[in-house]
């Protein structure tokens, strides 16, 4: 840390400008903002606080940036500023929670075209404009030719992912003939003219042709991928935008950057980790196992069988007795907007002595965290929640399991169904609780596409409906007041 705060006076003080030291001291203040906000985003008390930070980093940074000595002309900077304030608060209003992963993979689009242009104005500026024969720069052609890969890749792979998020183009694995040999070829081929660039760094048709190839390998690495394992791609993607962030940075010798980078860069590999361990999956089964293709996705995962309706009546009546109940939300519960009535309905429970946890599934919903943040807006208490280890042992001793909208993440195929595409994913054991209740409006599957035993399962009833409304109504007839 004190080597980055001398950095910012490096040169001594009499030959340089205050202007750059305020500049290069604004760029540490905002590191350091940045570092102490994710610090505090890792416990969800302090997560607030956290976020408040790190947007006074950006603010500091961006503040910083804007009085650098190099600046010509400000006009493109605030034509910048005004296209970025009219697509972004549009966005952020107007995009719900539920299209959240959409957005995310609209913004490391973004960031990556934006660290790709950057790359190529360097190269421009540095290798043809600048150039001087005999003089080759190794270590920025490097970073510069890096920077413009990875800015790439992340900008048509977020695209892509963006694309079959959003059903524009078919969510289904695409696995094409060669697919991997391809794919390989095309990331060696990538690093090997990187490599002859690096060596012959003004070489305009090399550059554009590396810039090309990885734009193309940003579409090949993430056809193949379906659906199912978007999260784990979407983290990649944001954790290749770090990257290219940080390498940007060597080139543009802003430590700000390096930093940002290598934190985005860091947390995107750990989430995707994260993500893949949730799902079962290796990072090599993610990439290259073209999982959700046609074959895989028709395997239903054996449930035959007629699911038992229950009526609301039914539903309250069972609840009113019950001393224990687990509600597991799911991407339903996001849809439905029912965090509000599955806290109405848990505070009836707990007034009639009933104990209520929740059990939270890594992956449950369409984000990491995302039923975390659901409820969290309701206030439901942190301490109520339970990740899957910490709650799967609980199921086999509770009265009844409040399934609200989830499918996937409680679908035992995952542990029964050898041919399934989701066998191996851990998932929560509702089926081992003592009676089960499902509210979903009809018998569709869930994202993965397949068939869930659960819901046919002789202990298991299903309230048809609407989240919310279903909620709503047993919360009524739970206090006794018909619905
Ligand atoms: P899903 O398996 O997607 O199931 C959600 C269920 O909600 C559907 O079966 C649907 O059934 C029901 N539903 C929809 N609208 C509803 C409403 N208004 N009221 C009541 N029910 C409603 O959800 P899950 O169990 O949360 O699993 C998540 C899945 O998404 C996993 O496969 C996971 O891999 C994937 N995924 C996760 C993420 C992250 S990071 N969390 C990101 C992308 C994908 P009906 O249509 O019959 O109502």
């Amino acid at each position: 840390m004190s080597g980055l705060l001398a950095s910012a006076f490096e040169g001594g003080a009499s030959e340089i400008s205050p202007r750059v030291v305020i500049y290069r001291v604004a760029l540490f203040v905002a590191s350091m903002l940045f570092l102490l906000g994710l610090r505090l985003l890792t416990s969800a008390e302090t997560a607030r606080r956290g976020m408040m930070m790190a947007v006074w980093g950006m603010i500091v940074g961006v503040v910083g940036t804007l009085i650098h000595t190099d600046i010509v002309s400000y006009g493109w900077i605030v034509g910048g500023l005004v296209v970025g304030t009219v697509i972004g608060i549009p966005m952020g209003l107007l995009i719900p929670m539920t299209k959240m992963p959409e957005r995310i993979a609209l913004s490391h689009a973004g960031g990556g075209l934006a660290v790709a242009l950057v790359g190529v104005a360097e190269w421009y500026a540095h290798f043809r404009l600048g150039y001087k024969p005999g003089h080759v720069d190794r270590f920025a052609m490097g970073a510069v030719g890096f920077e413009c890969v990875m800015g790439a890749i992340t900008f048509t792979g977020s695209l892509m992912a963006f694309g079959k998020l959003s059903e524009i183009i078919p969510g289904k694995a695409r696995v094409f003939p060669g697919q991997n040999a391809i794919n390989i070829s095309l990331l060696a081929g990538t690093l090997i003219a990187l490599g002859v660039l690096v060596a012959n760094p003004a070489v305009p048709g090399l550059f554009y042709a590396v810039l090309g190839v990885a734009l193309l390998l940003g579409i090949t690495l993430v056809v193949p991928i379906g659906g199912a394992d978007m999260p784990v791609v979407i983290c990649l993607l944001n954790s290749y935008a770090g990257v290219a962030a940080s390498a940007s940075g060597f080139a543009l010798d802003n430590n700000v950057l390096i930093i940002c980078g290598a934190l985005d860069g860091g947390s995107g590999f750990i989430l995707a980790l994260i993500m893949s361990k949730a799902m079962n999956r290796s990072f090599a089964n993610v990439i290259f196992g073209g999982f959700g293709s046609g074959a895989a996705a028709g395997a239903s995962g054996g449930a035959g069988g007629t699911a038992r309706e229950a009526s609301i009546e039914d539903a309250a009546a069972w609840l009113k007795e019950a001393q224990s109940v687990i509600i597991v939300p799911g991407y339903g519960m996001a849809v439905a907007q029912a965090q509000h009535a599955v806290r109405d309905l848990s505070q009836a429970l707990q007034a009639n002595g009933t104990t209520v946890k929740y059990a939270i599934h890594p992956v449950a919903g369409r984000m990491p965290g995302h039923m975390n943040v659901l409820l969290a807006e309701a206030n439901i208490p942190y301490d109520q929640l339970f990740e899957l280890e910490a709650i799967n042992e609980d199921f086999p001793q509770t009265d009844i399991s409040i399934v609200v909208g989830a499918n996937d993440v409680v679908n035992p195929a995952a542990k029964n169904s050898k041919g399934s595409p989701i066998y191996g994913m851990p998932i929560l054991n509702v089926d081992q609780s003592r009676r089960v209740l499902v509210l979903k409006r009809s018998m569709k599957p869930g994202f993965a596409g397949i068939e869930n035993e659960l819901f046919v399962m002789e202990k298991t009833s299903m309230v048809f409906g609407d989240a919310k409304q279903t909620l709503g109504k047993i919360t009524g007839a739970l206090k006794g007041g018909g619905h």
